[in-house]
């Protein structure tokens, strides 16, 4: 993962943990109303993909228990991962693009409600994607994946000073092409079909030149509010439509996004066609369910959007009637490291996926209470338009006098803690109840991030070896790990 280049480590904060009268009086445990519903406490657990649904998508016994466990911590929200709302294979990532998923869904929404002993709010965050391939080998790339044209033959025949490229054979054309060096490829190929070779291929909203990407204004509104509606019949609270980081919408909402479509270009239009989705899914479910969104408060890649385009479309969606918003940062592909051949790129690993999860391998600011500022700025623009949206805000929260900072100041209206409750999910009512002491803290390195990464099932590295011999512990594909937090024991 790319690191600050002063890569200064950071110790975790000084906690003074609150006794059980002071966690009483405070803010993060208050309640706050959240579109139709009421969520007891300002606590958040933001959507984390966990890597255990089935190859086709369906919920199974080991994604109930991961959000059993984190409902047993008494969240005020907590978040199910991104789930895909198309009925497309997309390996072992949940789905929600077919009424055959709301069963196993209702499964999990019951056994949370049971485990939090009803007071957690439960959501699930809907995700659309767009393809994305594996880095090629450099024969396959030449021999099979690249669309030869005429401009190729006459690049090939001007750097080699051979006219006789121009009328040659395809094959022997790809393969002359495969031995040039880098810089002459340089000359030849576009910067994207550079990419697709370097990085593998990946569709953007503005290939307009495809039939299905053209037609994404058209689609996603109706696919969003199916997906809504089933989530609903499905007993969730909610849902949070997945506007941030690397995905469809997104994109969609970023400053690169040029489409002369009516949906790209300046921010109104960007942000179009999100307005249509979020309208399309409040108009089939509002009223029965939460509505609400998480996108970018910085993009934090070259060109891309910064937290005043990000205030800007906060005032737009809070005004068009969502429930709340939910403010991440970065995690793009477009600056991600390049994968190793036959490994696909992954949007967590240059500076805007460093600055969606930071590490303690830090700059002078730390990994810390991060990305307030970026909810602070979006939550005082919707406020001064009159609108009273709760905002949640993430990034390295993980000391209780934080959050409460977060609220005192008005920067947010709850506050999100993604690893922390990963690394002990029981942390908040240890605080409720005055036992802070015994918080497992998070250490900010990215184990669990890196098992993500390499699409394994995710655990923390604070507690996966803990207790393995107990034969009720259920374990890892790989046998080395456990897949949840031991119990808290008082
Ligand atoms: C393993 C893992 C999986 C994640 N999956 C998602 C996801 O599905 N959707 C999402 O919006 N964010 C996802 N995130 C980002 C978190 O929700 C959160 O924004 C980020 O970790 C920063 O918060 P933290 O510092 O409290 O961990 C994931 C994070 C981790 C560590
Ligand atoms: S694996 Fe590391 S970063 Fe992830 S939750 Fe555990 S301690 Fe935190």
């Amino acid at each position: 993962m790319w690191q600050p280049a002063e890569r200064k480590k950071h110790a975790l904060p000084l906690v003074t943990w609150p006794t059980q009268e002071q966690a009483q009086r405070a803010r993060w445990f208050s309640p706050c109303p959240l579109g139709p519903r009421t969520a007891q406490t300002r606590t958040w657990v933001p959507a984390m993909v966990p890597w255990r649904a089935t190859e086709d998508g369906f919920v199974t016994d080991d994604v109930v228990d991961w959000y059993c466990r984190f409902a047993k911590g008494r969240p005020g929200v907590l978040v199910v991962e991104a789930t895909g709302i198309r009925d497309v294979p997309s390996g072992p990532l949940l789905r929600i693009g077919h009424d055959r998923f709301v069963e196993g869904l209702s499964r999990l929404t019951s056994a949370v409600r049971e485990a939090s002993g009803g007071h957690t709010l439960l959501l699930i965050q809907l995700i659309d994607f767009l393809a994305i391939r594996r880095r090629p080998e450099r024969t396959k790339y030449f021999a099979r994946f690249l669309a030869l044209t005429q401009a190729h033959r006459a690049a090939l025949a001007q750097v080699t000073g051979d006219d006789s490229w121009r009328s040659a054979e395809d094959s022997a054309v790809r393969l002359a092409l495969e031995a040039q060096p880098a810089e002459v490829l340089e000359k030849i190929l576009s910067a994207r079909e550079l990419e697709d070779l370097s990085h593998g291929y990946r569709e953007r909203v503005t290939d307009l030149h495809l039939p299905h990407i053209r037609e994404l204004p058209q689609v996603l509104p109706g696919l969003f509010a199916d997906a809504a509606e089933r989530a609903i019949a499905a007993g969730f609270d909610g849902v949070e439509l997945h506007y941030a980081h690397a995905y469809t919408m997104a994109s969609f909402l970023s400053a690169r996004n040029t489409r002369a479509d009516g949906y790209g270009g300046a921010r109104e239009q960007r942000v179009r066609l999100p307005l249509e989705v979020a309208a399309a899914v409040r108009a089939r479910v509002s009223g029965r369910g939460v509505v609400g969104c998480r996108y970018l408060g910085d993009e934090v890649i070259a060109d891309g959007n910064r937290v005043d385009d990000a205030a800007w479309f906060g005032v737009e969606l809070a005004r068009a009637g969502l429930d709340f918003l939910s403010i991440s940062k970065g995690g793009k592909f477009e600056d991600a490291k390049q994968p190793k051949v036959g490994g696909s790129a992954y949007p967590y690993t240059g500076e805007s996926g460093y600055e969606c999860m930071p590490t303690i391998y830090s700059d002078e600011r730390g990994p810390f209470a991060r990305n307030v500022s970026l909810a602070a700025t979006i939550r005082a623009a919707v406020r001064a338009a009159g609108l009273t949206t709760p905002i949640v805000t993430a990034g390295g929260i993980c000391d209780p006098a934080a959050a409460e900072q977060a609220l005192a100041q008005g920067d947010a209206d709850f506050v999100a803690s993604a690893r922390q409750t990963l690394a002990d999910p029981d942390w908040f009512e240890k605080v409720r109840q005055g036992r802070g002491a015994a918080v497992r803290r998070c250490e900010f390195t990215n184990y669990c991030e890196a098992l993500d990464q390499h699409h394994k099932q995710v655990t923390c590295k604070l507690w996966d070896r803990l207790e393995l011999t107990d034969p009720t512990v259920k374990l890892a594909a790989d046998g080395k790990r456990r897949l949840v937090a031991p119990p808290d024991r008082p």
